[in-house]
């Protein structure tokens, strides 16, 4: 039975980034809808890529041509031009402009950027901005896109000390001193988990704004600002989404006895860097998403401010993912801060598992997917012949009997509406007092629990589809229910399907951990390559991000106690794995700052945290993925593998990026055309060198060998930071086909911050497998006490 593929609506509504959800508080009910709308945009410009050449088309601003519209307009400063302030600058900006003011009395301009790009946010129409493209240093204007927070609405919790562990680390001072930026949906104030409790004074110099309610920002949230189509006045509180208020929290939240979803996952909370400072940059709303001229407008500010880290867990969804880096206009702004030194911190999307689905693909941009971990939340269903399924529930009610009741399936025609048990779907069947199965999708799951239950239903099964696989999720569900992998499911329709009267019971098992394999990639986490970034190898890494459990606004579960600020919930997204790398950075540059050591470039954190991932889980067995039954995960579905905090704060050796570097690399994949470059350096760039992809000192190696004959050789640059004197030898995992040779297979290290560089030349074995495969190896430098490795990918 393969209903799944066949119908537009139940492929699209089964994706669990389009649910709603309802969270009921007290008395009054939250329409807690989505961040996750699909929106259709007018048009993109856009840029052909045709055999790895960029053609430059016809600039499309849109087809009505008297349709007002936000675009970000990137401007190219006069050399001649001095500009004193911020006023000169937006009078330049204005300057392009038809005139001020639209016929309603609205401004045009919306954001004038400092920093994030060089250029503006205005309401034009297409025609508008057509006329603009004659003007003296027009570069280049791309309709605003609508992005989204990247949770799928789910839930976990991370076990610190047995995942990371990086708190054993000596020394690693829980980020204290170092301000995560955080651009998400705003923060839930008074979440004790945001508590200024035994943190250090605010840095020196800190002046960011904290908006109304003014009171609210502590010695924890040093800076909240909100950024809504021009308008900054509106609080940056979080209590109608709870999204930034759970990335925040597993980023930095404090210290927090207690913590706990309906009595499940009982423990300290606490965030990667509880130390760290929270600066809030309010970019995403429950209306318009995360929209391109609010999250510029938050990056430009958090610049300003000087944050260390950006922790951005939005991104664009199918069919508008980013392919070309020219329309990306946060890609724009993530260029400027990682000039700054600022580390941007990225969610790779939860579009998997197809592939070619990433949110992001800069390789300035850290590029995080998600895994589980180790925990469940267990719902165990018993079926009528007593087989028993393992699934999970975070409601896991005392009183329920344990009695078998009969078990029925509204959507066993095929209805899509009863497959997922919609609102309605299931007037006119009898579900009173018995177990009804139900399959993710087109409604948040806990909705299909209060629709089961408003029809009499005792429980409901929920259950994955295919490409859904074996990740489950222990929601806060208002019924006795049982979230069951796909490969469950459909053993438990058998059994319904060949039982004249199917019985079930679902009884709950609490907290279990040590839960095999783990950690394992989501089925959601979206996957490489991205074609348009020269091989360069994304996401980067993966980190814990099913069923995720941090601070939250609002009570959750079927009798929720009213409000109360200290609340946890169970979430899953790539939304939830970022926050984990973002606190790890904080941690790392905590560490060198009071160790007074040379603060590492954003690029050298990156190696940092690519070259020490492990590719192994806790079995010492391969990263499995959740989405198909028995594969292990690769190169494009991974990244390097799993992030792990301890070895990262002590690499060995780093390969950093060298401004100019980049500035090559974006002039081979703009082929030499300055005019785009310049978008990024904002400045008078003129390719006079062009590296490829693959050329870049990036930690990971991306190698396209078109033929049986490709020949490429590759150079790599690494620098000391572990012992003064240290000697690693090569080790070297030849993808199948591929042969790999060094400049040499030694690296003897004499003293601190020496510089390496080797060359590495990739040969075919005489045969070529095809185009379109892939292929994966590994070459790791090791040392009596270090490993550093790179992953290869090679695209045949
Ligand atoms: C601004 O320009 C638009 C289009 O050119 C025009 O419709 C509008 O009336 C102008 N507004 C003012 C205040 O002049
Ligand atoms: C980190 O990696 C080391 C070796 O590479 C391994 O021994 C350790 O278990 C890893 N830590 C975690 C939390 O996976
Ligand atoms: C702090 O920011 C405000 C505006 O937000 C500005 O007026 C003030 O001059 C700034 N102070 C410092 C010391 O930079
Ligand atoms: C900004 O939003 C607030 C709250 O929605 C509203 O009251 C105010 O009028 C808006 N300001 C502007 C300039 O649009
Ligand atoms: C972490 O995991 C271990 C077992 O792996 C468990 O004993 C411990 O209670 C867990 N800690 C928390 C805070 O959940
Ligand atoms: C489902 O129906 C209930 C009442 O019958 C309503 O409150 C709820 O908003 C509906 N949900 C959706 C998604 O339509
Ligand atoms: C999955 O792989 C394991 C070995 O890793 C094997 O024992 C098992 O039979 C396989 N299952 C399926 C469904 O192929
Ligand atoms: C860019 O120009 C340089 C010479 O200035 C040339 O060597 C290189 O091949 C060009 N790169 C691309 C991608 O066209
Ligand atoms: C432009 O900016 C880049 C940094 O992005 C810098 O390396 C380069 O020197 C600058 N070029 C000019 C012409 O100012
Ligand atoms: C090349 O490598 C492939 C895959 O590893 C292998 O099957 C094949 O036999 C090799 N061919 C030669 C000529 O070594």
């Amino acid at each position: 039975m393969n209903h799944c593929k066949t119908s537009p609506s139940w492929l699209f509504g089964l994706f669990p980034q389009f649910f709603q959800a309802t969270i009921q508080m007290g008395e009054s009910k939250f329409g807690f809808a989505s961040f996750l709308v699909l929106l259709f945009f007018l048009s993109f410009n856009s840029v052909l890529m045709v055999h790895g050449q960029l053609l430059p088309i016809v600039s499309d601003y849109g087809e009505n041509t008297n349709q007002i519209q936000t675009y970000i307009v990137h401007v190219l400063k006069p050399e001649s031009s001095n500009f004193l302030g911020a006023e000169d600058l937006e009078n330049w900006h204005k300057s392009f402009l038809p005139n001020t003011t639209l016929d309603t009395g609205e401004p045009r301009l919306l954001y004038s950027y400092k920093e994030a790009i060089s250029g503006f946010a205005a309401r034009l129409t297409p025609e508008e901005v057509r006329g603009m493209e004659k003007m003296d240093g027009f570069l280049r204007a791309n309709p605003s896109k609508r992005l989204e927070v990247e949770t799928t609405y789910t839930h976990d919790l991370l076990n610190l000390s047995t995942l990371f562990g990086a708190w054993s680390t000596s020394n690693s001072f829980f980020g204290e001193g170092i301000i995560i930026g955080v651009l998400d949906t705003g923060i839930h104030f008074p979440h004790p988990s945001f508590a200024d409790t035994g943190m250090p004074p605010r840095p020196r110099g800190w002046n960011a704004s904290c908006y109304l309610p003014r009171r609210s920002c502590n010695g924890k949230v040093i800076g909240a600002q909100s950024f809504k189509l021009g308008n900054t006045t509106i609080p940056p509180t979080d209590i109608d989404q709870g999204h930034g208020t759970h990335v925040a929290g597993t980023a930095a939240g404090n210290f927090v006895d207690n913590a706990e979803v309906l009595g499940q996952a009982p423990g300290k909370a606490a965030g990667m860097a509880p130390k760290a400072f929270i600066s809030v940059y309010k970019v995403c709303w429950k209306d318009i998403g995360c929209e391109s001229s609010g999250i510029l407008a938050g990056i430009d500010k958090a610049i300003q401010d000087g944050v260390h880290i950006l922790q951005m867990s939005f991104g664009a969804r199918p069919p508008y993912l980013p392919n070309s880096f020219d329309e990306d206009d946060v890609a724009v702004a993530t260029y400027s801060a990682m000039q700054k030194g600022i580390f941007p911190c990225t969610a790779a999307g939860n579009n998997g598992p197809d592939l070619e689905t990433l949110g992001h693909a800069a390789p300035w941009d850290m590029v995080v997917g998600a895994t589980t971990t180790d925990r469940r939340i267990r719902a165990t269903v018993t079926l009528g012949d007593g087989k028993q399924f393992h699934g999970e529930s975070a409601y896991q009610p005392t009183t329920v009997t344990n009695k078998f009741l009969p078990l029925v399936f509204p959507g066993s025609n095929g209805r899509s509406d009863q497959l997922s048990c919609k609102n309605n779907s299931l007037n006119g069947i009898n579900v009173r007092n018995k177990i009804v199965m139900c399959y993710v999708g087109d409604i948040a799951n806990t909705e299909k629990g209060d629709v089961v239950r408003n029809a009499g239903g005792a429980g409901m099964i929920l259950m994955n589809f295919d490409i859904l696989g074996f990740t489950t999720s222990s929601e806060p569900h208002h019924l006795p229910a049982s979230h069951v992998s796909d490969k469950d499911a459909i053993e438990i329709r058998d059994y319904f399907a060949t039982n004249a009267t199917p019985t079930a019971k679902i009884t709950f098992g609490g907290t279990i951990f040590g839960v095999r394999p783990a950690p394992a990639l989501a089925y959601f986490s979206s996957r490489g390559p991205a074609r348009y970034n020269g091989n360069i190898v994304k996401p980067d890494v993966t980190a814990p991000g099913v069923n995720i459990l941090s601070a939250w606004p609002v009570e959750v579960g079927p009798f929720p106690s009213g409000l109360k600020t200290k609340t946890f919930n169970f979430l899953s997204g790539t939304s939830m794995a970022t926050p984990h790398v973002s606190g790890i950075v904080a941690l790392i540059m905590s560490k060198l700052k009071n160790d007074n050591k040379r603060i590492w470039s954003t690029s050298e954190i990156q190696s940092a945290l690519i070259t020490t991932a492990n590719t192994f889980d806790l079995d010492g067995k391969p990263i499995f993925d959740e989405a198909t039954l028995n594969n292990t995960a690769n190169i494009l579905q991974r990244g390097a593998g799993q992030v792990n905090a301890t070895n990262a704060m002590d690499p060995g050796l780093l390969y950093n990026i060298e401004t100019d570097d980049y500035v090559a690399y974006l002039c081979g994949i703009f082929s030499n055309n300055s005019q785009t470059v310049q978008i990024f350096t904002k400045n008078n760039t003129q390719c006079t060198r062009s590296i490829s992809g693959d050329q870049l000192n990036y930690p990971s190696i991306g190698v396209q060998m078109r033929s049986r004959l490709a020949r490429t050789t590759i150079s790599r640059t690494v620098t000391n930071v572990g012992d003064a004197r240290e000697i690693y030898n090569a080790k070297i995992i030849e993808p199948p086909f591929v042969k790999i040779y060094l400049s040499q297979y030694r690296l003897s290290f004499t003293r601190l911050e020496q510089q390496i560089t080797y060359s590495i030349t990739f040969t075919m074995n005489g045969t070529h497998p095809g185009s379109g495969v892939i292929g994966q190896g590994e070459l790791s430098w090791v040392s009596s006490k270090h490993t550093v490795t790179s992953p290869i990918y090679i695209a045949f």
